[in-house]
């Protein structure tokens, strides 16, 4: 089995900071909860200090989430550290996360402190984290941009204050494997009280090189890897978890180590975050890519018929892809519908959500002869994390054509009053989204829009994803149908109602 290496998950903190991304307490919720059971050692749960919601995110978080070690990340500041821990100290098992840049470049730049200032704002910083909480971990920002002589110093020094983990982040993703591996020695080398804590790591993607950059730390001492689910990240992103933890276990005779990740909870965990952060995974994505176990040429498709392993070095059952030979539809029962449910992992949906799923599955089986698992499951993610209906679409009707101004009319319900409005628009999309602007009186900046085929097929189930913008916060909301415009106007009305029972139920 070897060395265990420790899964620190930064998707809520520093997966948070992907441009465009914007997490509300229940959706971070609901991928704490997910991540739980992955099996992640340490959650980041968000850096409490910089806004109230990261503050109420990560309390919440503290509270519910039981087994893994949740992390918050604070500043070397008295003022941060006592707020990270105002939210933290409901863990189970809490970590104070604490970080100071320690390269010239942000020294004198950024922070406008001399050294021998950083060192002793970390040690007196990490002193008071730990007088606080039992657990403690310290990051030397750039730490690979760092004078190595210096960096050594500030990890004895903060080793010596309390500090339980010590990350060495590679902030601008900079670095390279054989780098990196070399610096990680150093520091195992150099620094005198270093085998009294774990030392991490937390690389950024800027060079396409945050995985082999971690896993080349791993062989050189380093137990403990930040990650974030589908490399999620500021800028180019973090290292991707399931890249590291399938890497690991598929290499286990090179790295002589192993996670407790739970990996067949990876695919359902990869959609989770993509579906609430609306970040869509590219095709060709290792692990959980559409394509990642697909076979396209005649050569490899016989060589996988005849002997599995001469084109898959892993099985797609084991990241959680699982390929159901029997397909629903319209004559499908309740109980097979229900089955299909458990076996997709919603065996916590209740009676009336089931009934619900279970109409709309009988909608589409009238649209569509065969239902996949993707159907199934874009219809019931819907529901699972759909706000309270405030407004609700009752119908729409658009005209538009090459040559006429596209209209739309809306017809919407609101608290037991019909309200019916009509906009014009550049196509019917555009002419449904003002007219449901115009009849719920909320308008807000479409961000981004995106439309995806689920599964294949001219029946195809159209999911359209869109993120709009209203007093600074990113709202992100789907809609599926068989019917692009009709897709594109429920994910409209579900991004409004976020916008309504956010407004509501104070973050
Ligand atoms: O990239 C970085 O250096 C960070 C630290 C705060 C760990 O995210
Ligand atoms: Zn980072």
């Amino acid at each position: 089995m070897g060395k265990k290496i420790y899964i620190f998950d930064t998707t809520l903190r520093d997966g948070e900071q992907t441009p465009g991304v914007s997490l509300n307490i229940d959706e971070k919720l609901e991928i704490a909860r997910q991540l739980q059971v992955l099996g992640a050692d340490v959650i980041e749960a968000g850096f409490p200090f910089a806004s109230k919601g990261d503050f109420e995110a990560v309390k919440a978080v503290a509270q519910n989430i039981r087994g893994p070690i949740i992390a918050g990340l604070a500043r070397t500041s008295k003022d941060d550290i006592d707020t990270a821990w105002e939210a933290l100290k409901y863990a189970e098992k809490p970590r104070i996360h604490t970080f100071i840049a320690t390269s010239d470049i942000h020294m004198e730049h950024k922070l406008k402190m001399k050294p021998e200032e950083v060192l002793e704002r970390a040690r007196t910083m990490v002193k008071y984290a730990k007088s606080l909480c039992p657990n403690v971990e310290f990051s030397a920002e750039d730490a690979t941009r760092t004078r190595p002589e210096f960096l050594y110093k500030v990890i004895e020094a903060v080793i010596e204050a309390g500090a339980d983990v010590v990350n060495i982040p590679d902030t601008v993703g900079y670095t390279t494997p054989g780098e990196y591996g070399a610096f990680i020695k150093g520091i195992k080398e150099s620094v005198p009280n270093i085998d009294k804590a774990i030392i991490s790591v937390h690389c950024h993607n800027d060079l396409g090189l945050a995985v082999a950059n971690s896993l080349a730390a791993i062989e050189n001492g380093a137990q403990q890897i930040e990650c974030a689910i589908n490399g999620l990240g500021e800028r180019a992103g973090n290292a991707a978890l399931e890249e590291v933890v399938m890497t690991i276990k598929t290499r286990s005779d090179r790295f002589e180590s192993y996670t407790d990740v739970v990996t067949e909870q990876i695919t359902r965990t990869s959609n989770l975050v993509s579906h609430l952060t609306g970040v869509l995974i590219q095709n060709n994505k290792a692990i959980v890519g559409a394509n990642a176990f697909a076979h396209e040429s005649g050569i490899h498709q016989h060589g996988v018929l005849n002997c599995r392993e001469t084109y898959e070095i892993m099985t797609p059952e084991s990241v959680g892809l699982k390929k159901n030979l029997i397909v629903l539809g319209k004559h499908s029962g309740r109980h097979a519908f229900e089955q299909r449910l458990k076996e997709l992992g919603y065996d916590h949906l209740e009676g009336d959500k089931i009934n619900e799923a279970f109409h709309k599955f009988k909608d589409l089986a009238d649209k569509k002869k065969d239902i996949s698992d993707e159907d199934i499951e874009a219809l019931v993610k819907q529901q699972v994390f759909q706000v309270p209906e405030a407004f609700n679409l009752e119908y729409f009707q658009f005209s538009s054509g090459n040559s006429i101004v596209s209209t739309s009319t809306v017809k919407i319900n609101y608290n037991g009053n019909a309200v019916e409005e009509a906009a014009c628009g550049d196509g019917p999309v555009d002419a449904t989204f003002k007219a449901i602007e115009k009849a719920t009186g909320i308008n807000v900046k479409l961000k981004d829009y995106f439309l995806k085929a689920v599964g294949s097929g001219k029946d195809a189930l159209g999911e359209v994803t869109v993120k709009v913008e209203k007093d600074g916060k990113i709202y992100s909301a789907k809609g599926v149908s068989t019917d692009v415009v009709e897709s594109s106007a429920k994910a409209f009305i579900n991004a409004i109602n976020k916008i309504h029972y956010y407004a509501n139920h104070m973050e």
